[in-house]
């Protein structure tokens, strides 16, 4: 089992930095989702990330840099900035926004699985911080972090899923820090800023108006060209029961013709829907930011419950359950 310790304790951040600057691998609490975190600089212990989650070694990973000092760690990393990229980090650093930026071609190779770029973050939630900054006394520049889930799966915001994703590793592979549940729920909103333009790689919680007001220049989608993202592979995110969207309509139609049938299939639904008797359901809140802090518990809850099915209520059009949207359809795809 990894090793799990209260963040709200001085020493397990200590530890925690001391694992990092080791070449060990730590669970740790962002606002977004946990991260499964390893010195960048480390090649090797960036390959035990790799190794831990089944990931592909050229799906890139996102680094983490501490608040205090983010222009030395972007100098460390980055090549160039675009001045739309130095606007969004004024406002909306530290939080859930990661931007891929020009790598210096000397660093974070194996982090950058390959790319030329390299993608940045840094993550506002205390813990975090708290940790990047005891790390950077220990001389880490930067902590490279995927989601803190096997590949392919929901991501985790709590520790006791990333003890559940993990449970396999030993205590010395691994130590968690358990730092509550996460506030946001999703993971960061992607932009890259290595076209001359801003793209938009993955939505989150930043809506693209506000990210186009800030930079200044409006927010394109990505095209097929964009570099690879296991974040926006079309079927990622998914639990073992199969996810299926539908409005509250289709939901009622369906589940007026399987009566009985039905009760082996979990509903998360806003609209009053009539399911079966018994059956698993949880209602999806009304408000997007609350949908998206619930939404991987929920999906991870549902799937516990054993069921073959999850019929989801289509999330409403607004921008702002554009993260919701874009999580949940990839979990049905
Ligand atoms: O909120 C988050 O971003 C969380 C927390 C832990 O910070 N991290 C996260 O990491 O979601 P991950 O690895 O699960 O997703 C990162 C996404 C992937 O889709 C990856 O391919 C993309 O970022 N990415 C990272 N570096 C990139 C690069 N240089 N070019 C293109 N995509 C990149
Ligand atoms: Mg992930």
């Amino acid at each position: 089992m990894p090793l799990l310790l209260d963040a709200s304790r001085p020493e397990a951040i200590e530890q925690g930095a001391r694992r990092l600057a080791d070449g060990g691998l730590v669970g740790l609490p962002t606002e977004t989702v946990y991260g499964l975190a390893a010195d960048a600089d480390n090649a090797s212990a960036v390959r035990r990330i790799f190794e831990a989650k089944g990931r592909p070694a050229d799906h890139p990973l996102i680094v983490h840099v501490a608040a205090d000092a983010p222009r030395a760690a972007i100098d460390h990393y980055a090549r160039e900035v675009p001045a739309f990229a130095e606007r969004l980090i004024a406002a909306l650093w530290p939080g859930p926004l990661t931007l891929i930026l020009p790598r210096r071609a000397e660093v974070a190779a194996v982090a950058a699985g390959g790319q030329d770029s390299v993608g940045l973050r840094c993550p506002s939630h205390p813990v975090a911080q708290a940790v990047l900054r005891a790390a950077a006394a220990h001389g880490v520049h930067g902590v490279a972090a995927p989601s803190a889930n096997r590949f392919g799966r929901v991501s985790p915001t709590s520790a006791a899923h990333v003890m559940e994703e993990f449970a396999a590793l030993a205590d010395d592979a691994l130590l968690v820090l358990d730092g509550g549940a996460c506030p946001v729920g999703i993971e960061s909103t992607i932009v890259d800023c290595t076209r001359g333009h801003p793209v938009l790689l993955r939505p989150g919680v930043l809506t693209p108006a506000r990210l186009e007001a800030i930079a200044g220049q409006p927010l394109r989608a990505r095209d097929g060209a964009a570099p690879r993202a296991s974040g926006t592979l079309e079927s990622h995110y998914a639990p073992r029961a199969k996810v299926r969207l539908m409005d509250a309509r289709q939901l009622r139609a369906a589940f007026q013709v399987l009566g009985e049938d039905a009760r082996h299939i979990a509903l998360y639904a806003r609209s009053p829907i009539e399911a079966a008797r018994g059956a698993p359901r949880r209602r999806m809140p009304d408000d997007a930011e609350a949908a998206a802090r619930e939404l991987f518990a929920v999906l991870r809850e549902l799937d516990a419950t054993g069921v073959r099915l999850i019929w989801v209520e289509t999330p409403p059009d607004g921008p702002e359950w554009d993260g919701v949207r874009d999580r949940l359809s990839r979990a049905a795809a």
